[in-house]
């Protein structure tokens, strides 16, 4: 086993460069909420223009929603896109060339009120999907892919710090006083194109994946050049060796088209599981937190909605650094249940709190705290564990279609979500929130018996083990631990 837990000036500007890419996924998915009525004034004012009359409410919730959720269209092209760059272009020139579209996006929606034309907002909340979901994609394969084995979980980790980072400073910016407010919106929006310069800057000085190097490329030197890098010391020879092991095995796999991972019966147990942890992370509920708080918090009869909301950002953002600091620890497995069943409980007290609401004013209070814990549990485990995991999961060969299958699964479930929760809501009322409950336990059920912990083993180990379980149905996570510790150690 790899017991090396350097961490070098090297492996953190990569790590750091490759997260800029989250920051503008998270900064995206959070810019949209609190200028929610500013910009649906500059709607009004443009239709009056074009047709001198004030917009239908129709008509205004109709482009709002589209403007909200392009984003999570652009995301599913995006992350599903994936696998056409990687291989072909190697991991860091796909993140750099990535940032084109983030230019192009911020000049249509920065010059979109000078244009009076909503069309370039949401074309540019388009294309900005499309590149967050490609760094949904790149980053978390290329941080996984660079990290120490020992590390691979924290570092994996800092992909959703950046995500939630971004969402804070959005949150923040999006105060009317700072950027939320008439004059100022179209700048708010465009901001996103400073990540993307300081990204195209510093990726110059980041080394390529060396599994990249090695497995795809056949460059043994450069491979070994760059891990002496990373892992600051000459000896490099435990990761090499476990490099070579995979490139043999991949000599038997090669690359793996997204048909074929579905058709081997031997990726269908890791497959099931990176999907399923990317259903339960965005079908718990979480982004009807982050899309609509300002709404939920007014209902729950809160004063100052906006400040709960930028609350809950930074409750979100504590809790992904604790995350950070015990996964390693803790283990993914372990971390997921506690917080799927946290996010469950809490799920329950919030339903609680805001059906007793007009019978006792207090229970607001208790709504903000249920809400706090939600975000947080989610934020233990389901908010950074599918996400790295997915490289865990898979070995060089299927890992790039196995992103592109696990991001678009993890998108579509998101702008379900999106689309679906304000309407849902509406009809349900102050039990909405049971529905994700029911959910949120079902992938309780489902970790406890099929997902198996990854913590400190090579990919090499991982893929090993579930090539030893793919005997089919008979398959459980503790048949995959005893089997992977039996073979391995
Ligand atoms: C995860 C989810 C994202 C969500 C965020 C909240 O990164 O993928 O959809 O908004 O967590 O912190």
């Amino acid at each position: 086993m790899n017991s090396d837990k350097q961490v070098t000036f090297q492996l953190l500007l990569a790590v750091g460069t490759a997260v800029i890419g989250s920051l503008q996924f998270g900064y995206n998915t959070g810019v949209i909420n609190a200028p929610q009525k500013i910009i649906e004034g500059f709607y009004n004012e443009t239709y009056i223009g074009r047709y001198s009359q004030n917009i239908s409410d129709a008509v205004l919730t109709t482009l709002w929603s589209i403007s909200v959720a392009i984003f999570s269209v652009g995301g599913i092209i995006g992350s599903f896109s994936v696998g056409l760059f990687v291989n072909r272009l190697g991991r860091k020139n796909s993140m750099l060339i990535a940032n084109i579209l983030a230019f192009i996006a911020a000049a249509f929606m920065g010059f979109s009120k000078l244009a009076a034309s909503w069309e370039m907002l949401i074309i540019g909340r388009f294309i900005i999907g499309l590149y967050s979901g490609l760094s949904t994609g790149f980053v978390p394969m290329y941080v996984g892919e660079i990290a120490p084995t020992d590390l691979r979980g924290a570092l994996g980790t800092l992909h959703q710090l950046g995500v939630v980072v971004g969402i804070l400073i959005a949150q923040i910016f999006g105060i009317d006083s700072i950027m939320g407010n008439a004059t100022l919106w179209p700048f708010l929006l465009s901001f996103t194109f400073i990540p993307a310069v300081v990204q195209c800057v510093l990726l110059p000085f980041c080394p390529e994946s060396p599994r990249y190097l090695l497995i795809n490329q056949n460059e043994e030197g450069k491979a070994q050049d760059v891990l002496r890098k990373l892992r600051g010391t000459d000896d490099v020879n435990t990761d090499m060796q476990e490099m070579r092991e995979e490139s043999r095995q991949m000599m038997r796999e090669k690359k793996v088209t997204i048909p074929e991972l579905f058709r081997s019966p031997l990726y269908r147990q890791p497959l099931l599981i990176a999907v399923m942890l990317q259903l339960s992370q965005q079908l718990s509920g979480i982004n009807a937190v982050f899309y609509y708080s300002t709404a939920i918090f007014e209902k729950a009869g809160v004063s100052q909605p906006v400040y709960a909301t930028i609350g809950a950002g930074v409750v979100n953002t504590a809790f992904t650094v604790v995350s950070l600091f015990i996964v390693e620890r803790a283990g993914r497995r372990s971390l997921h249940l506690v917080g799927l069943m946290g996010m469950a409980v809490s799920a329950v007290l919030m339903t609680v709190a805001m059906a007793l609401l007009d019978k006792l004013k207090w229970m607001s209070y208790v709504s903000i705290v249920a809400i706090f814990a939600f975000v947080a549990f989610f934020e233990i485990g389901p908010g950074p564990i599918p996400w790295f995991i997915v490289a865990e999961l898979f070995s060089q060969g299927p890992r790039p279609s196995a992103f592109a299958v696990a991001g678009f699964s993890n998108w579509s479930a998101n702008f379900v979500v999106g689309m679906c929760f304000q309407y849902v809501a509406n009809v349900c009322g102050p039990y909405v929130f049971i529905i994700f409950t029911v959910l949120l336990l079902g992938f309780f059920i489902f970790t406890y018996f099929k997902v198996p912990e990854t913590k400190g083993r090579t990919f090499d180990e991982i893929s090993a083990a579930f090539r030893q379980s793919s005997g089919g149905d008979k398959y459980a996570a503790d048949d995959f631990n005893t089997m992977g510790a039996d073979s391995q150690f």
